[in-house]
């Protein structure tokens, strides 16, 4: 994996590593994983891989649950913290793989449920990784795609983007709401359930967990404090915990399927 962004991925990942699953920074992750799981439907022989995984929290959810876990990222310090933790843990049937999300290292049809949550929004183009998804599910197979949801607006999604690229400059765009059922459409699957949910974050613990540099993070303190007070609005609805600054985010999740052969040659005709 080469070229200038996938290097920021790879610098701002390894700065986060180790803040990425503390727990003071991180309960956000943790506590929709209940949330996810219910749309991915894990079932007993289910042979699952996490694309742009990380330190394997949902790898980890999932592995007491299924046949076999595969989490795959392009971060060599996520997935460090990853195999530590699963080795704590004690996940016997849980392996780390480095890759890139656009060439997965796996045969065609390898997996019958495929997961991905917060990738998307790091990627230049989602197209790519999205295509690499589809090839690694076995026809009937499920794809569960969970992500940030940007507004409809167009005007308030790029102050948005505008927002989280500050905080973590490998943030590139987050899918408005809805358009992931559309590329997943467009990649030949049937989308069976689409969810969201809206969740409320303490802005000093977000920017901590991404390790911002002192001068990124005080102009998103600032523009969040702004569109408070009324100013110019951020599309993130900042607002006040006792003195503390937080902020809400949305977040959708996507489950479809992969057609069956001869569903997908119908199709076709
Ligand atoms: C916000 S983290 C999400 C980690 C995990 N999915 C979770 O929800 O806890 C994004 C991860 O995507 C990985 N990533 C970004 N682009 C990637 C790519 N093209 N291929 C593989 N991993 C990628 C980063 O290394 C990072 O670990």
């Amino acid at each position: 994996m080469s070229g200038a962004h996938e290097q920021r991925i790879r610098e701002a990942f390894t700065r986060q590593a180790g803040t990425f699953e503390d727990e003071r920074l991180n309960v956000a992750f943790t506590s929709g994983l209940a949330w996810l799981l219910s749309y991915a439907g894990p079932r007993r022989d289910d042979v699952v891989l996490d694309v742009a995984a990380g330190t394997g929290i949902v790898s980890r959810a999932l592995a007491p649950d299924v046949a076999r876990v595969t989490a795959v990222d392009s971060t060599a310090a996520m997935i460090a913290e990853g195999r530590q933790r699963a080795a704590a843990e004690a996940h016997a049937n849980l392996e780390f793989v480095s890759g890139d999300a656009k060439h997965l290292p796996f045969a065609d049809g390898a997996f019958t449920l495929v997961v991905t949550r917060f990738s998307l929004h790091h990627f230049a183009d989602p197209s790519p990784a999205l295509a690499e998804m589809v090839r690694v599910l076995r026809p009937g197979g499920r794809l569960v795609v969970q992500d940030l949801a940007a507004s409809t607006d167009p005007d308030i999604a790029v102050r948005q983007d505008h927002v989280e690229r500050m905080r973590d400059s490998s943030h590139v765009s987050m899918p408005p709401r809805g358009v992931v059922s559309r590329w997943l459409r467009d990649h030949g699957l049937a989308v069976d359930a689409v969810g969201e949910r809206e969740i409320n974050r303490p802005v000093e613990q977000w920017l901590q967990q991404s390790v911002t540099a002192p001068d990124a993070a005080a102009v998103v303190r600032a523009d969040l404090e702004g569109d408070l007070a009324g100013g110019e609005t951020t599309g993130m609805r900042p607002h006040r915990v006792d003195a503390d600054l937080w902020f809400r985010q949305r977040w959708e999740v996507t489950v479809a399927h992969r057609l069956s052969t001869e569903a997908a040659a119908g199709r076709a005709r």
